[in-house]
C-alpha cells in the first residue's frame, strides 16, 4: 500500500483498491480506469476517442476518493480528473464477462416441436416491433420459428429478413432458389432426398440465420425434416463424452467446387460458445471434403462422427412437417439441421426462395428491441 485516499480508496502501484457499496474491496487497474473515463468516449459516435497507446508513461493516480456515488481520480502528470459511477465499477469488479440480455438459455427441442414452434404472422411482424422482439427471442432460445402469411413476391423474403438483420450473400448470391435446376450445383437443387445438414460449412463464416420462403409446394413428397443439433449434442455428450470431445476439438474440411468457385473451410462438428456451453453443430455429408487428418486419428474420429450422425437421425429428434406456400421457416444455421424427403419432380411445383442473415445482427436486434445497452 503506497497511500490512502479519502473514503477508504487505497492507491497501489498499478491500480486502486476501491470499497464497493456491498462492503467488498475491489481492485481496478490504472490503465482500465483511465481508458474508460467517460471523457474517453465521444458523445456523438459513442466510440472511444482516448488513445491509450499514445500515453508517454503508465497512468497513475495522484489522488482518488469516492464522492456522490462516483470514484473520482486525479491523474498524476496531466491533472485530468476521471469520475466513474460506482455502479459501473461494481459491474466489472469480479472480472466476469459483461452480462448480455441476448445470452438467453437455449432450450433443446425434440420431434414433437412442430405443434409448439413459435409462429408469427407476416402482417403482425411488419406492424409491431414487439412481435419482432418475440421472434428474435424464439430464435435465440429455440433456434427456429415459422412465419406465416408471406406475400407471394420476391421482396417478401428479403423484407422479412431485413427485420432482424441485413441479408448477407453467399457464393450463390444474395438469395437462392431451391427448386429442381437443370444443371444443379447443389443437392438441394435436385428432387433427391436431402440428408440432414447445416448450410455452406465450406464458407469461412458459415451463414448464421437461414430463411426459406415457400412459394409453392404441390409435389408428392418433399416433406421437411428438421432437428435441433443442440438437443442431439447434449445427449451425445452425456452418453459418449470421449466422442463428444473429439467432435468439439477436431477441425473437419468442407468444400464446394464447381467451374467458377472452389470454396474450402474447416469447421468443428459440435460448437461451444464463449462460456463453454454447446451452441450448436456444423455438419454436412454432401459438403464434407476428403478427410485429411492422420489416418490413425481417423480410427477414433470416424466411429465418433458416425455415431453422432446416426444419433441425429433418431426419431426422437426429427420434426417432420410440410412447408406450405406462404410460410417461411427461419432457423439458426449453426444449430438446427435440416433436410427433406425426396419428391416427384413431375407431380407438381416445389419452390423455396432462401437467404441468410448473420447471428450477430439477430442478437443486436434483440438487444435494441429489449431496450438494453451501455448508452441507454
Ligand atoms: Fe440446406
Amino acid at each position: 500500500m503506497l497511500g490512502t485516499g479519502e473514503a477508504g480508496v487505497l492507491l497501489q502501484e498499478q491500480g486502486l483498491d476501491v470499497p464497493l457499496s456491498d462492503g467488498r474491496m475491489a481492485y481496478f487497474n490504472y490503465y482500465w480506469l483511465r481508458d474508460n473515463c467517460p471523457s474517453s468516449f465521444d458523445p456523438e459516435t459513442r466510440e472511444r476517442v482516448f488513445d491509450v497507446f499514445g500515453m508517454d508513461e503508465a497512468p497513475k493516480a495522484a489522488s482518488a476518493a469516492i464522492a456522490n456515488g462516483h470514484l473520482e481520480i486525479t491523474w498524476a502528470g496531466s491533472g485530468h480528473v476521471t469520475r466513474l459511477p460506482m455502479e459501473q465499477l461494481a459491474l466489472f469488479s469480479r472480472g466476469e464477462k459483461r452480462a448480455d440480455i441476448a445470452n438467453l438459455p437455449r432450450v433443446p427441442w425434440y420431434s414433437d416441436h412442430y405443434g409448439k414452434i413459435a409462429r408469427f404472422a407476416y402482417d403482425d411482424l411488419m406492424a409491431d416491433k414487439a412481435n419482432v422482439r418475440d421472434w428474435a427471442e424464439a430464435m435465440l432460445t429455440d433456434g427456429v420459428a415459422l412465419l406465416t402469411g408471406l406475400p407471394d413476391t420476391d421482396e417478401a423474403l428479403t423484407d422479412t429478413a431485413g427485420l432482424i438483420g441485413y441479408v448477407r450473400p453467399s457464393y450463390f448470391g444474395l438469395v437462392f432458389e431451391v427448386k429442381t435446376h437443370i444443371k444443379p450445383t447443389n443437392l438441394a437443387f435436385t428432387s433427391k432426398a436431402l440428408p440432414l445438414h447445416t448450410d455452406l460449412p465450406d464458407e469461412d463464416l458459415a451463414p448464421g440465420v437461414q430463411f426459406l420462403h415457400c412459394r409453392a409446394n404441390s409435389v408428392e413428397g418433399g416433406n421437411s425434416i428438421f432437428a435441433d443439433g443442440l438437443a442431439v449434442a447434449e445427449d451425445f455428450q452425456a452418453l459418449y463424452p470421449e466422442d463428444f470431445k473429439l467432435l468439439v476439438e477436431t477441425d473437419v474440411p468442407y468444400f464446394c467446387e464447381h467451374d467458377t468457385f472452389d470454396m474450402r473451410a474447416r469447421q468443428k462438428v459440435i460448437e461451444l460458445d464463449e462460456h463453454g456451453n454447446i451452441s450448436g453443430v456444423t455438419i454436412s455429408q454432401h459438403h464434407a471434403d476428403i478427410f485429411d487428418m492422420p489416418q490413425k486419428d481417423l480410427d477414433r474420429y470416424y466411429p465418433a462422427f458416425c455415431r453422432f450422425g446416426r444419433m441425429m437421425r433418431d426419431d426422437k429428434y426429427l420434426m417432420r412437417f410440410r412447408l406450405n406456400a406462404g410460410e417461411c421457416i427461419v432457423f439458426d444455421n449453426h444449430r438446427i439441421v435440416h433436410g427433406r424427403a425426396a419428391y416427384s419432380a413431375t407431380s407438381g411445383n416445389r419452390h423455396l426462395r432462401g437467404c441468410y442473415t448473420d447471428r450477430g445482427e439477430l442478437r443486436s436486434t434483440y438487444r435494441i428491441l429489449s431496450g438494453e445497452g451501455r448508452f441507454k
